[in-house]
């Protein structure tokens, strides 16, 4: 039930932006893909459309969705109040992977905002996205495409294989860019919070608009209960693979002999492992399942690739699996966040 419809630089079919338009404009629910990940679009104005979101996804329905726009004329209408500082960051970034938090206007229902008083907003850079808004003239309320709790999709065909059956389209420009989701800023305070880290980092933002704070809650060596994310989002289990997933952090040859020992083991005890390693590390390992996630020379390669690793895994079913640490870059903050994450805070230090 769901139709899948390539669009890209050769394939630039007027038919598949209308027939998109016209399913955003009746209600309908599209996936298309934005530089980061791809989104799960519906009509931000329509209440009903959001709902049909957090159904299709499985999301909570206290999680609020990003307003895709295309325009800076589309934050007179989302927006109550659009801060100065706000505008710097647009100028420097949009179109791009940076979402702003700002007072939302009335127009936005509540059904978008999951019940708040302040709306998120991006204007991504694809040109997919920029075309879909564009010609259906819709503001798109767009969580990734993916069913809740699942890593987020960064092709089509894992938005196929999370929702299909519950959406009408997806439109497909192939593998995305930079493979994470947005960074997330809120700007309703005098100083600007960073609340979910991305591509755009917090050494980037600070450059514009002068001194920048990150939410204490997503630092948090472990998920503490007393401490709760500014995006509601973030207090979820994301991205868990179905297998237990360890880090193990160090130098290169004591994590590579912890984790040779580690697979050791379990191989013995009758159980699947694999190792995620980078490029250049891969040749340290034993196990028979050694994943290379990218080079630590193009950090870049690892962001891209780390969500189809995990969905990977799933696949092979794999049941114990070890990673090498990949801080320390300007998108080790990113990278982390989401690698923490899908194990569940589980790192060991040697
Ligand atoms: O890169 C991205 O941002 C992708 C693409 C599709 O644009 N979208 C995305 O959406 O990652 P989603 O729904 O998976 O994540 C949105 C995050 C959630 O953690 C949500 O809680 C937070 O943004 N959020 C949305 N509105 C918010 C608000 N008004 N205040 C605080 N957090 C908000
Ligand atoms: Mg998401």
């Amino acid at each position: 039930k769901t139709v899948i419809e390539l669009y890209d630089a050769e394939n630039r079919r007027s038919e598949v932006m209308e027939k998109a338009g016209e399913i955003l404009k009746s209600g309908g629910l599209v996936a298309f893909p934005t530089e980061t990940v791809y989104g799960l679009g519906g009509d931000a104005l329509n209440p009903e459309a959001s709902a049909k979101i957090y159904a299709a996804k499985g999301r909570p329905s206290d999680n609020p969705l990003i307003v895709h726009i295309a325009d800076m004329e589309a934050l007179k209408v989302l927006a109550s109040e659009v801060p100065e500082k706000a505008k710097l960051l647009a100028d420097r970034f949009w179109p791009g992977p940076l979402t702003m938090i700002m007072p939302k206007s009335d127009a936005v229902p509540y059904a978008t905002t999951g019940g708040l008083d302040t709306v998120a907003i991006r204007m991504p850079s694809h040109p997919t996205a920029y075309e879909l808004i564009r010609s259906s003239g819709v503001y798109i309320a767009a969580p990734s495409a993916n069913t809740s709790g699942r890593p987020s999709p960064t092709t089509a065909q894992h938005v196929y294989e999370d929702l299909n059956g519950r959406i009408d389209m997806i439109i497909d420009s192939g593998k995305v860019d930079i493979g994470l989701e947005s960074t997330i800023v809120d700007l309703t305070g005098e100083i600007p919070t960073i609340l979910r880290p991305g591509y755009i980092t917090r050494a980037m933002l600070e450059e514009v608009v002068g001194p920048v704070t990150i939410d204490k809650a997503i630092l948090a060596e472990h998920e503490d209960p007393n401490l709760r994310p500014k995006a509601p989002g973030m207090k979820y289990k994301h991205y868990a693979p179905k297998g237990d997933l360890v880090i193990v952090e160090g130098k290169k040859q004591a994590v590579a002999e912890m984790i040779n020992y580690l697979t050791k083991m379990d191989a013995e005890s009758g159980l699947k492992t694999a190792v995620i390693a980078s490029d250049e590390n891969l040749s340290l390992y034993d196990a028979d399942c050694r994943i290379n996630i990218g080079s630590r020379e193009h950090e870049e390669s690892i962001a891209a690739n780390l969500y189809e690793v995990l969905r990977e895994m799933d696949e092979l079913g794999v049941q114990k699996m070890y990673s090498e640490s990949f801080a320390g870059g300007s998108l080790g903050a990113a990278i982390m966040n989401r690698l923490l994450k899908a194990a569940g805070h589980h790192v060991i230090r040697v």
